[in-house]
């Protein structure tokens, strides 16, 4: 079935929580915009997606949701230009992600219509709540889970697709100094660390507060074979300044294809920033630490956008970056959130 926009039904809130909501102050992630789109996989097809107003979802115990955690989302964000028009970044890049992730969890694909038609019913809902303050954004969570009943190990024959809102501001508040981790691993060959599992990030929050603990707010993740090389920087890829190229490593099994990371890379390129998409070794990131040719390391996703990393952790030793007069992730960030804000020109054709 194809839907449009104007097909998919719309049942109002009659209690709009909007004028509760301190646009000027926004935390991340922490209050839901009035409505939702919710779609039901039953019989083997998706029914038509609606917009409802935000509620809780009941389920029954057996879903199989809560017992083999099929589960998968994607993080995407609105933007608001000066003249009250929306954008998205890129969103038929998140929806083929949410298909890869899906097929490998065993979920049916969701119908590149049914999600972008949804999706535009829901803003155009909603459009209140996508914030124009600088550095805001409304964050969008699209996912799929299982509402399937049954205690066998098998996929579920019901699902449920969901995509709700939050308007948002910065995702790190202050220093970001990380840990490098050797024992616990995100992600394995021939694994799902590739797909948005609700489980990858799951698993990621035990090491995490181990690494919170000692002083540090999030873990490098290094490869699950011999923790000699890096991968990701917590729920985000990770990029590495030795002099003046910008590294990052290559995507895999285990590694996210962030729509973030992919951008800067092009982005960088344009401004004539050499890069490099190799392997990277802890040690060759020690070393540079050492004589002073590590300049920058940080984090990229939609969340956070780029996420200058402070230091990090190695081995009971910490490694603090230099400030840098001319950071490639002060540049970077201004470059990719003036396209997403429609401040720039779109040479690479991602608005939308
Ligand atoms: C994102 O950057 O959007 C992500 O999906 C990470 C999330 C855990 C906040």
């Amino acid at each position: 079935m194809d839907v449009t926009t104007n097909q998919i039904s719309v049942e109002k809130t009659k209690n709009t929580k909007i004028n509760d909501v301190d646009f000027d102050n926004l935390s991340f992630g922490s209050i839901y915009m009035d409505h939702m789109l919710v779609c039901d996989y039953k019989n083997g097809a998706w029914e038509a997606p609606k917009v409802v107003p935000y509620q809780p979802i009941s389920l029954d115990p057996s879903a199989k949701i809560f017992h083999y955690g099929q589960s998968i989302f994607e993080g995407m964000k609105a933007y608001k230009d000066d003249s009250d028009t929306i954008w998205m970044f890129r969103p038929l890049d998140n929806h083929k992600r949410l298909n890869l992730s899906a097929k490998r969890l065993a979920i049916p694909e969701i119908p590149e219509n049914y999600f972008m038609e949804g999706l535009k019913a829901l803003l155009k809902t909603d459009s209140d709540w996508i914030p124009q303050s600088a550095g805001s954004s409304l964050y969008i969570r699209p996912f799929i889970f299982a509402t399937g009943l049954g205690f066998h190990a098998s996929p579920a024959d019901e699902y449920k697709f969901v995509i709700c809102g939050a308007p948002s501001g910065s995702y790190f508040s202050g220093e970001v100094k990380v840990l490098i981790e050797e024992k616990y691993s995100r992600s394995a060959n021939g694994g799902v660390g590739f797909a948005k599992a609700g489980g990858n990030y799951a698993g990621q929050f035990y090491p995490t507060k181990l690494a919170q603990d000692k002083g540090y707010q999030q873990v490098i993740w290094t490869d699950d074979n011999t923790h000699e090389y890096i991968e990701e920087a917590g729920a985000m890829n990770v990029f590495v300044r030795i002099n003046d190229t910008l590294l990052t490593c290559p995507t895999s099994d285990r590694i996210l294809d962030g729509i973030t990371r992919k951008s800067i890379l092009k982005i960088a390129e344009d401004q004539g920033i050499k890069t490099e998409v190799r392997k990277i070794k802890v040690q060759e990131l020690v070393d540079a630490a050492k004589d002073g040719s590590l300049k920058e390391m940080f984090g990229a996703g939609t969340a956070a956008v780029i996420s200058p990393i402070a230091g990090f952790g190695f081995r009971d030793t910490d490694y603090m970056l230099p400030t840098v007069e001319d950071s490639y992730a002060t540049l970077l960030k201004e470059r990719i959130t003036s396209i997403q804000y429609n401040k720039a020109e779109d040479k690479f054709g991602w608005r939308f």
